[in-house]
């Protein structure tokens, strides 16, 4: 790694030295093993990367910068409140740019989503929805309430409510067997966006009408099972959910964290299927992808349960909840979004990964190639060799993160068609490049 000095005084050798010592990366161990990239900063859809250059992003930083980096309109969003106030406690206390926020989603969402919680992390809404869930019913005298039910196959996060609703064998936290909360699982979603089985959503009446008396809810990730997988399923799953639960007395949680703000073709994934869940998770892209911040928002119905119980408020406040930053640059990110044609971004990008990724298909060790929305996923047929696939990808000046034997990319809507082709080269060439060192 050549040692060019960054900005910060620290030359690279010494940010990786420091890095391998003492810092914990996602997923990763201590110490490192790995040298990771060292970013110096991020414009448009591009990371500077010491002693490499510039390289495209194909992963919006894990679905949240959509409208990719160094934004003017994002970045003055945040000075001009930075200007105001960058944080106060929210209890006793409330401020615009929350409650603006907090508006924006109920408007934006299904019909019927009222109330919002906004907490600091995607996991960390999943510890609210599914507390509300069983708060829910313990206050309306039905504590026995208490389990989720989810598919196989879904990931929601790495705290512990969150972890215990991941996928139980193949997912990351397999490790926590006999430990987690024991949830109820039904079988994963059948592939394919334009598939339907008709058996699979009589297993999954069948399955929330046998648990119905000890279920919460049901929670799941609408059309794209992310970090789980990269599946997609019929949005007609969704609405068998929404029915069964309707029918069994089950409350129903979408986790649209990775779903949410047009990835999929949709503003949320659940307007594929035209359901209201009962509780919908948002975050990641929520602020654009530059600070952290998420909701959990709720019926009428769910939160009027709690207010009726023996304790009538929702037990739960974050010390950074509602911060007034990213509340201003969710506003922000939000007004970019729908104030342009954002449909016709991801639908572009869309086109341009199905062609640039359609070369994958030739590959002998390629399972599937699959694209929805801006989202592409090469599945090979062996665990990716990652130091060959993502070398491949920054020779050819684009970063992207393979996991599992998936490699994809889900870039920022602003993505140039030029440069949408050259992530779709640089994934078949990290495809390629995994599959000669597996072979
Ligand atoms: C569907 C889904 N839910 C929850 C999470 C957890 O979000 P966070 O990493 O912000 O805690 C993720 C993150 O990848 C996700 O994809």
């Amino acid at each position: 790694m050549p040692d060019a000095s960054t900005a910060s005084g620290l030359d690279v050798k010494e940010i990786l030295d420091l890095d391998r010592a003492h810092v914990w990366h996602p997923y990763g161990p201590m110490p490192g093993r790995q040298d990771p990239l060292v970013v110096e900063s991020a414009h448009g859809v591009r990371l500077r990367v010491a002693g490499v250059g510039e390289l495209v992003d194909g992963m919006s930083s894990w679905w949240s910068a959509i409208h990719g980096y160094n934004h003017p309109v994002l970045n003055d969003a945040v000075r001009e409140q930075l200007d105001s106030m960058s944080h106060v406690m929210f209890g006793g206390l409330t401020h615009e740019p929350a409650v603006r926020l907090a508006k924006r989603l109920v408007d934006l969402t299904p019909d019927g989503l009222e109330h919002v919680f906004l907490s600091d992390s995607g996991s960390v809404s999943v510890e609210v929805a599914v507390k509300m869930c069983l708060q829910h019913w313990r206050s309306l005298g039905r504590p026995e309430k208490r389990r989720m039910l989810t598919w196989r196959g879904g990931y929601h996060g790495d705290t512990w409510q969150p972890m215990a609703v991941c996928d139980p064998d193949g997912g990351m936290h397999s490790l926590w067997q006999g430990v987690l909360p024991q949830q109820v699982f039904a079988d994963q979603p059948p592939a394919g966006f334009d598939a339907y089985d008709e058996a699979y959503a009589r297993h999954l009446h069948d399955v929330i009408g046998q648990h119905a008396h000890e279920l919460a809810g049901v929670i799941v990730e609408p059309v794209v099972q992310g970090a789980g997988g990269m599946r997609f399923h019929s949005p007609r799953y969704l609405r068998a959910l929404r029915e069964a639960c309707d029918a069994h007395d089950v409350l129903l949680v979408f986790d649209e964290i990775a779903t949410g703000f047009g990835r999929t073709g949709a503003l949320f994934a659940a307007d594929h299927a035209g359901v209201t869940p009962d509780v919908m998770c948002l975050g990641k892209s929520l602020t654009g992808g530059y600070l952290t911040m998420a909701a959990t928002l709720c019926t009428e119905r769910v939160a009027a349960g709690i207010a009726r119980g023996e304790v009538p408020v929702l037990a739960h406040g974050p010390t950074f909840m509602g911060n007034p930053l990213a509340a201003a640059v969710a506003n922000a990110s939000i007004d970019l979004l729908v104030g342009q044609d954002w449909q016709t971004d991801v639908k572009r990008v869309e086109t341009g990964l199905r062609a640039a990724l359609a070369p994958a298909t030739e590959l002998p060790f390629v399972r599937d190639v699959r694209v929805l929305g801006a989202l592409g996923v090469v599945q090979l047929d062996h665990q990716v060799d990652m130091e060959a696939a993502t070398s491949a990808a920054v020779r050819e000046g684009v970063w992207v993160r393979p996991f599992r034997d998936l490699i994809y990319t889900m870039p920022p809507f602003v993505t140039s068609d030029a440069d949408v082709a050259r992530i779709g080269r640089a994934v078949c060439a990290a495809a390629q490049a995994s599959g000669e060192v597996s072979a």
